[in-house]
């Protein structure tokens, strides 16, 4: 089939598109329909024509395979698309399911009138890359739902239902709802009714039903966001309200453009394809076998192990529990529950369904239920005698075929996976905390790992609705071997004479979620004194941390012992006179006189930390390439999605300005000149 079909019932013309997977607008898809329309328009026989995309969707929007190349903006674009559909003499009925959104949408609105299936998903998703709609959608949106939905929907990117979109704004937006069954049926006879109707029902020539006030909220709302997309939208909308259509459209034109070459946007666009490239591993084909999972035994019911097993039961799989000690036990399944009830109680989950999800919980104390698990998840104490007993166990008990997985931060997983007869059915699955909320999963392949066992994980962090990077083993993986270095940067700033408050600002100025230090004081500094205390004893520590080691002796662990870097009234850090005392003594101790350090060197001490342990993790062969490392900062760390990530922000930079500020580093000969040099 050609991408557009042309096919006659009487008076009428259906043209029916299709461009897999998701009827992207592709050039291709653009020029014939195009060349259909004018035939149409140009046909006295055809009275009208319904525009059908087929029952998955009508069109999700931009063919993404055409992001960046010329053939994007190539004539007929989509505005030149719409604008064919505004000149016709005769109605155009477009006939939707499945997705209508951005270019897809606009796409729809272009139309006279449109038919939809009651589940099909509207929305105008462009904000998401940092652009605004730029096909009239910011004019013939706001004409067909009213102001204040356009106003929550164009600025968010948020979809919606089209039968509660209908509810709201009248026929406008969708004359008729319909079922998939009898959609073409319906589309059909509405161009019946309205083929001889005139004037025809274009979106452009009706006016927008309006408070204006509301304009003045979503413009303050959107303009305390730290990236320009949000507030161009509004101000597009605002011109529909205020400008005759063709003025609006080439003021939202303008705003798209400047969107398109905003640095925001390019680093938007840089991690939704990061997402997407993620997904692709070298060995991994789409014949690639992949094992069915549907049972999940979790070892150990602490802190990770009770967040995985949520993750695993909201993912709809069913899992065993186990856990020697019944007190945590208890604990580990009052978590989950407590978890399972606030998704209830935010409206995310229904209550019937969190007690189906729930009954798929087996909790115990005996690990002979493993036996029938496809896919076991370690998650005890970070010991690597005890881990390698727990695999010599699971090895024995687990049945054949079955994945075994360790979620170790910082242990050796081919030592873990040497210990048993199947190297190549062990992996790693690091979890970030709390792992019923953290959307990273890296997924750490051993040195003997399968295609098929890491397949099959990958499609099993996929279904529980993780976003997977997969990792070689290293100690500290991606993430944290980065961050370890971050953070070494970050009590550097100290000994140089920053305040922990003065680094967070900076680097939460720039657009961190979170400064280091009140990161660390979250995830507990006593984690990180242990691992230090066992590399001193391995002989495996890169730096000592007299400073860190000296707050934890002081018990100061963080927020759950109601100090660490900062005081804490419950979640509030308040600057400390006892850490501002000790950080003064340790200067006092190295001889350091405290020197003023601008944001700006602190920024990139921060981020330049990460993207030189990035670019070796790259060398290393750890990480399969630099918009992995972005995503596991983005999805897992707090990084501003806005920026793109470490490596992103690195080569936007490019390599002189890196240079330079890497050899500036060097020369202290009190930081760590190996480190920054090649
Ligand atoms: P935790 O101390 O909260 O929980 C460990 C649990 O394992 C305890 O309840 C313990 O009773 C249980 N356990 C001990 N031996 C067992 C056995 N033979 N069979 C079954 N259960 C047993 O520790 P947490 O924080 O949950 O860490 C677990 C693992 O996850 C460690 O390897 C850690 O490095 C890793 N991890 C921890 C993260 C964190 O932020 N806490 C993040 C990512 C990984």
């Amino acid at each position: 089939m050609s991408l557009v079909e042309s096919l006659r019932d009487g008076e009428l013309l259906l043209l029916q598109f299709a461009n897999p997977p998701v009827n992207g607008l592709s050039h291709a898809l653009r020029s014939g329909l195009y060349a259909a329309l004018e035939q149409a328009d140009a046909d006295a026989s055809v009275a009208a024509v319904v525009l059908y995309g087929g029952p998955k969707a009508f069109s999700g929007g931009a063919d993404i395979r055409e992001f960046g190349q010329p053939q994007a903006l190539a004539e007929p674009n989509l505005p030149g698309l719409c604008a064919r559909l505004d000149a016709m003499s005769k109605p155009v009925v477009a006939a939707v399911d499945g997705l209508a959104l951005g270019g897809g949408l606009e796409l729809a609105l272009s139309c006279h009138h449109r038919v939809v299936v009651g589940t099909a998903q509207i929305g105008l998703p462009e904000v998401n890359l940092g652009l605004l709609p730029g096909a009239g959608g910011t004019q013939r949106f706001p004409r067909a739902v009213g102001l204040a939905t356009a106003l929550q929907m164009v600025p968010s990117g948020q979809p919606r239902r089209a039968a509660q979109l209908a509810a709201l704004s009248g026929q406008l937006l969708v004359d008729e709802l319909a079922e998939s069954a009898t959609l073409l049926d319906q589309a059909k006879a509405l161009a019946r009714r309205v083929a001889s109707q005139r004037p025809l029902a274009r979106l452009r020539d009706r006016s927008v039903e309006a408070d204006p006030s509301e304009l003045a909220a979503a413009e303050a709302q959107a303009a305390a966001l730290p990236y320009p997309a949000p507030l161009a939208c509004v101000q597009a909308v605002r011109g529909a309200l205020e400008l005759p259509f063709d003025e609006g459209i080439a003021a939202e034109r303008a705003g798209f453009q400047r969107l398109m070459a905003s640095p925001e946007s390019a680093a938007l666009r840089h991690a939704f394809f990061a997402e997407r490239a993620a997904a692709k591993v070298p060995g991994i084909e789409a014949d690639t076998p992949r094992r069915a999972i549907r049972r999940v035994g979790v070892l150990g019911a602490g802190t990770m192990g009770s967040g995985i097993a949520t993750a695993c039961l909201m993912g709809g799989l069913l899992v065993d529990l186990v856990e020697p000690d019944a007190a945590a036990l208890a604990r580990g399944v009052a978590a989950l529950d407590k978890h399972l009830q606030a998704q209830v109680s935010k409206g995310r989950l229904s209550a019937d369904k969190a007690a189906a999800l729930r009954a798929n919980l087996r909790p115990g104390g005996d690990d002979a239920v493993l036996a029938d698990a496809d896919l076991l998840i370690e998650a005890v104490f970070e010991d690597m005698a005890l881990k390698q007993s727990v695999f010599r166990r699971l090895d024995a008990l687990a049945k054949p075929g079955a994945i075994l997985a360790t979620n170790t931060s910082t242990l050796d997983v081919d030592a873990i996976a040497a210990v048993t007869q199947r190297p190549a059915d062990v992996l790693g699955l690091h979890f970030f905390s709390p792992a019923a909320v953290m959307k990273l999963l890296e997924v750490v392949r051993g040195a003997a790992t399968a295609p098929a066992v890491l397949a099959s994980a990958l499609g099993f962090g996929k279904q529980i609705g993780k976003t997977c990077v997969v990792a070689g083993v290293c100690d500290g993986f991606i993430g944290n071997r980065m961050i370890d270095r971050y953070l070494e940067q970050a009590l550097f700033l100290l000994d140089e004479g920053c305040s922990p408050q003065q680094v967070d600002q900076a680097i939460e100025a720039w657009g961190f979620a979170m400064g280091p230090f009140r990161m660390i004081d979250l995830a507990g500094n006593d984690v990180s004194w242990r691992i230090r205390q066992q590399r001193a004893k391995d002989g495996t520590l890169r730096r000592a941390q007299p400073l860190a080691d000296r707050l934890c002796e002081l018990g100061r662990f963080g927020q759950k012992s109601g100090g660490g870097w900062y005081d804490y009234e419950g979640r509030e850090a308040k600057p400390s006179k006892a850490v501002a005392a000790l950080i003064a003594a340790h200067r006092e101790q190295l001889g350091r006189a405290p020197r003023a350090v601008a944001a700006e060197e602190i920024v990139d001490r921060l981020l330049l930390a990460l993207a030189v342990e990035g670019e070796r993790l790259l060398a290393e062969g750890v990480a399969l390439r630099a918009s992995d490392i972005d995503l596991v900062y983005l999805a897992g760390y707090g990084f501003p999605r806005w920026k793109g990530g470490p490596m992103f922000e690195a080569q936007r930079r490019g390599p002189e300005a890196l240079a330079a500020r890497r050899r500036e580093f060097a020369a202290l000969a009190h930081d760590d000149p190996q480190f920054w040099m090649p």
